[in-house]
């Protein structure tokens, strides 16, 4: 171990996960001591106006090492990605983002001897041939997307650093994520944020995955909860580092859809499944968590039921102040 997490750098901080990870990583840290970084303006105040913010691009090194000097960072969560979707329409930038954004913060972390860097995974990484029910931890990952190739580079890249420099490398795997502040861009399970914007807005949405595809998923602050719970876990019972299952439910766009008819009858969904109906197909529709459940007590505490509650209020009251897409 080599102290403690003090001065944190969180890339990709505009992002879906991003931009509330840095909101709770300020309260539980310091708000000076937690920076923000992306390669998008921020789109909301909270961010800029809550800690300081830096322009980086993940793939420059020398804009990440300008950062890491100033703020004496020690540890680094790199949510920088091109998603499965966008992957698709532009492998070649998904593979320099990604591989690129790897790369870097791992030998950043070797450079400037940090205490611990944080490179998630996804869902993504597992592929038509892994068990699609109950998906293992240790299982086959021969995954049919770009996005889900850059993943399972990664996560093997990570642990070669844990065992070959010792650098403190974590990472894990997640599920779509449903979150209301910052809309996700370019993944396949997007249609779970979206279809609750559409059906405040118009009581409609078109679908782009088919009725009965069904794929995990997780509530934003199951996924916040479950990254810190991973970054602050005891080293010493970790036998994995970078290959984390994580699961709180599963559903088929039907069920949510009826999940949000319970509080809004009138709601009406038709399916136009595209491209990225493929995509979801070579995808888990559940996965098995037990392996951080043992390693560090990750347990959800959301359902489906809740946090379709808790979405439609929050959208709801925004939706009321005329500021529906607004944070
Ligand atoms: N939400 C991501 C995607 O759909 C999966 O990690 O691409």
């Amino acid at each position: 171990m080599k102290g403690e997490m003090k001065n944190i750098l969180v890339i990709g901080a505009c992002g879906q996960i991003g931009s509330e990870l840095i909101v709770a990583l300020r309260e539980r840290y310091g708000r000076d001591n937690v920076v923000a970084a992306d390669i998008k303006e921020p789109k909301n105040d909270e961010i800029a106006s809550s800690g300081p913010f830096y322009y980086a691009d993940v793939t420059e090194r020398a804009c990440l090492d300008v950062i890491i000097r100033k703020h004496k960072i020690d540890t680094i969560y790199n949510m920088a990605a091109i998603l499965s979707a966008s992957g698709e329409k532009n492998p070649q930038l998904c593979w320099k983002v990604n591989m690129g954004g790897v790369i870097n913060v791992l030998q950043a972390a070797i450079d400037y001897d940090m205490v611990r860097v944080i490179i998630p995974s996804s869902i993504a990484a597992f592929g038509p041939d892994t068990p699609r029910e109950n998906t293992p931890n240790d299982t086959i990952l021969r995954p049919t997307t770009m996005y889900g190739v850059t993943k399972v580079c990664g996560e093997r890249l990570c642990d070669y650093y844990v065992k070959r420099f010792g650098v403190d490398v974590r990472g894990l795997r997640y599920p779509g994520i449903i979150s209301y502040k910052t809309l996700p861009g370019g993944g396949t399970t997007d249609y779970a944020v979206e279809i609750f914007y559409k059906a405040i807005e118009e009581g409609r949405y078109t679908c782009f995955l088919e009725e009965n595809t069904l794929l995990p998923m997780m509530y934003m602050p199951d996924c916040i909860r479950a990254t810190i719970m991973l970054a602050e876990a005891d080293f010493d019972r970790l036998e994995h580092h970078n290959d984390f299952n994580v699961a709180a439910f599963s559903f088929t766009p039907g069920e949510l859809a009826r999940a949000i008819k319970k509080y809004i009858p009138e709601f009406e969904i038709e399916y136009k499944p595209d491209y990225r109906q493929e995509i979801a197909n070579s995808w888990p529709t559940s996965i098995d968590d037990s392996v951080a459940r043992r390693e560090w007590n990750w347990k959800p505490e959301w359902t489906i039921d809740s946090m379709t509650r808790d979405m439609l209020e929050k959208l709801s009251e925004r939706h009321k102040q005329g500021k529906l897409y607004d944070m």
